[in-house]
């Protein structure tokens, strides 16, 4: 068993809106005029941020006195106030002197931080020293745009960087690679004083979301997906509803979506909608991962609870596996990994596991039993179209039910392998037309053939159908396939590729956390954003 379940210990009492985190949310405005400022200012508080960042070197026909004054005073959000220069990433160019003056102006008029680089922290601290009104900190911060340090290196920064007189530390570097986030968190867990931990562009993402686990001082989180202030940075907006980020603590466990690519990817969404549904202590990410082993080793605590698997890597994450599911095994292919609690990792196939239980369902409707021990597959006759990844899936998920199994597929030879290994029999899909040696055989179609944008497809005549009393189609764009219309008119009962792909998810929830998906509200969402 791999699942990794939750006790009771592991329930929040309370998933209201009030925020259990202490990492801010800071949303940095980049309008170029002091109006454009206001309006997002607006939207900020309204989203729910909890900060704003004003960008001076944004605005264009900047007056310090009178612009300073009417935005810091408006504010209707705590304002940190930055003015970056380009030598450090921004876009200020113009006198040294006048850019700090502006920065001390905005700490007079009260600012609730000020953002000033490490090049000239320390002198900067000198200038405003016994100065500092109550309640007003200073952020020193350093970017790196190329990489992210050895944990060394960032240590030595930080330490430099506190010594400059510093009251939040932050450093932000380049993600290369997702595990480059890992010293970013052990730097922010270690650290002394407030720190603000980013690693820049999509392969940083994790740090950004996960930095109330570490004790991030805040995070960056963006009025709009094109408005960002820094490569990689989430929209505020998704923080907070997509991600549940104010429910992020110190003790949340973390799964994800290992993938290449990966953020068109709508698992986080169902996930955490089900985690906050239910009040687990939980969440599920996005993980861009380039490199599978180094991506287990280097997120190998318990906290990573385990992960989704998807294209590119379902075959690669074999090799990293402790354990395989028997079954998954023999397809050669793995979608679900669960971190135990003794350190291993378990992987299994919930797409056979799926789409199986679709078909018996759909079976058990059919001959009006009830839900029991013996699959309603054993000993029917299963053709299963395709022998690609979903080929193998139906094959040996069918197979290990006791069903008779037939392969036909377009390459004769792919079928005849994969016939071979389940104990089946091998033929071409020409032959498939004219094959039925009794009534009421299943088929399941995983070829591609009738997939949008060829919708017009089928991958069996019409005429072949009426041998049939259960009819699958894997794909699932669209849901209404040629196939399944066709095999509905000819009176079989037809199973959706929707539901392979909804089972699939509730199989993957319960094997995460021991508990069983909530079923309903996973096919909601899947309706409503799929
Ligand atoms: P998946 O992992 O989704 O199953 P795959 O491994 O690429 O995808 O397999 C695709 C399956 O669809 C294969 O069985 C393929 O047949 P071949 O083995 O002959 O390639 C089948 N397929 C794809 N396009 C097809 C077409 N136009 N007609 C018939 N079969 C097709």
């Amino acid at each position: 068993m791999g699942s990794l379940p939750f006790t009771t210990s592991d329930l929040q009492t309370s998933t209201s809106g009030v925020p259990s985190s202490p990492t801010l949310l800071c949303t940095p405005l980049m309008g170029t005029t002091v109006d454009q400022m206001f309006i997002e200012m607006r939207k900020a508080k309204e989203i729910g941020a909890d900060i704003v960042e004003i960008r001076l070197d944004c605005l264009r026909n900047f007056n310090p006195r009178q612009d300073l004054e009417i935005l810091i005073k408006q504010s209707p959000l705590p304002a940190l106030v930055t003015y970056r220069p380009i030598w450090e990433g921004g876009q200020y160019e113009g006198d040294e002197n006048k850019r700090q003056d502006a920065l001390r102006l905005a700490m007079e008029l009260g600012a609730s931080y000020i953002d000033v680089e490490l090049e000239v922290a320390h002198d900067f601290n000198m200038s405003i020293s016994g100065k500092k009104p109550d309640n007003f900190k200073v952020i020193v911060s350093s970017h790196n745009f190329h990489n992210t340090p050895s944990a060394e290196a960032i240590g030595n920064l930080v330490a430099r960087i506190q010594a400059t007189g510093a009251d939040i530390v932050k450093i932000a570097t380049t993600a290369l690679d997702i595990t480059d986030c890992a010293r970013i968190f052990q730097i922010m867990v270690h650290s002394q004083i407030p720190t603000i931990g980013i690693v820049m562009g999509e392969r940083g993402l994790i740090s950004r979301l996960l930095s109330p686990k570490y004790g991030g001082y805040l995070t960056y989180g963006a009025l709009e997906a094109g408005a960002i202030s820094a490569p990689g940075q989430p929209t505020a907006k998704d923080l907070l509803d997509l991600y549940n980020f104010r429910l992020i603590k110190p003790d949340t466990k973390i799964y994800g979506i290992i993938g290449k690519p990966v953020g068109h990817s709508k698992s986080p969404l169902l996930f955490n909608a089900s985690f906050k549904s239910v009040g687990l202590n939980a969440v599920y990410l996005h993980f861009l991962v380039d490199d599978v082993a180094k991506f287990f080793n280097t997120y190998s605590n318990p906290d990573f609870g385990g992960c989704s698997c998807t294209i590119p890597h379902k075959e690669a994450a074999l090799k990293c596996m402790d354990d395989i599911d028997h079954i998954a095994k023999k397809i050669g292919a793995i979608n679900n990994i669960c971190h135990r609690p003794d350190g291993k990792l378990y992987a299994f196939n919930t797409d056979y596991i799926g789409a199986i239980s679709a078909i018996e369902d759909g079976l058990r409707e059919l001959n009006g039993k009830a839900p029991g021990t013996e699959s309603p597959l054993a000993g029917k006759l299963l053709v299963v179209l395709g022998a690609g990844g979903a080929g193998k899936s139906l094959a040996y998920g069918g197979a290990q039910k006791g069903a008779r199994v037939v392969v036909a597929n377009r390459t004769f030879e792919r079928a005849k392998e994969l016939a071979d290994k389940v104990g089946g029999k091998a033929m071409t899909l020409e032959e498939v037309e004219h094959f039925h040696p009794e009534e009421g055989m299943v088929l399941a179609n995983t070829t591609s053939v009738g997939m949008k944008p060829k919708i017009d497809e089928t991958p069996l005549p019409k005429h072949a159908l009426k041998h049939y009393c259960l009819v699958f189609d894997a794909i699932y764009t669209p849901k209404d396939t040629r196939l399944l219309r066709e095999a509905k008119e000819t009176g079989a009962v037809i199973v959706y590729g929707t539901e392979m792909l909804i089972r699939q998810g509730f199989e993957q929830y319960k094997n995460f956390t021991g508990l069983p998906a909530p079923e309903e509200l996973f096919r909601q969402l899947m309706e409503k954003h799929a």
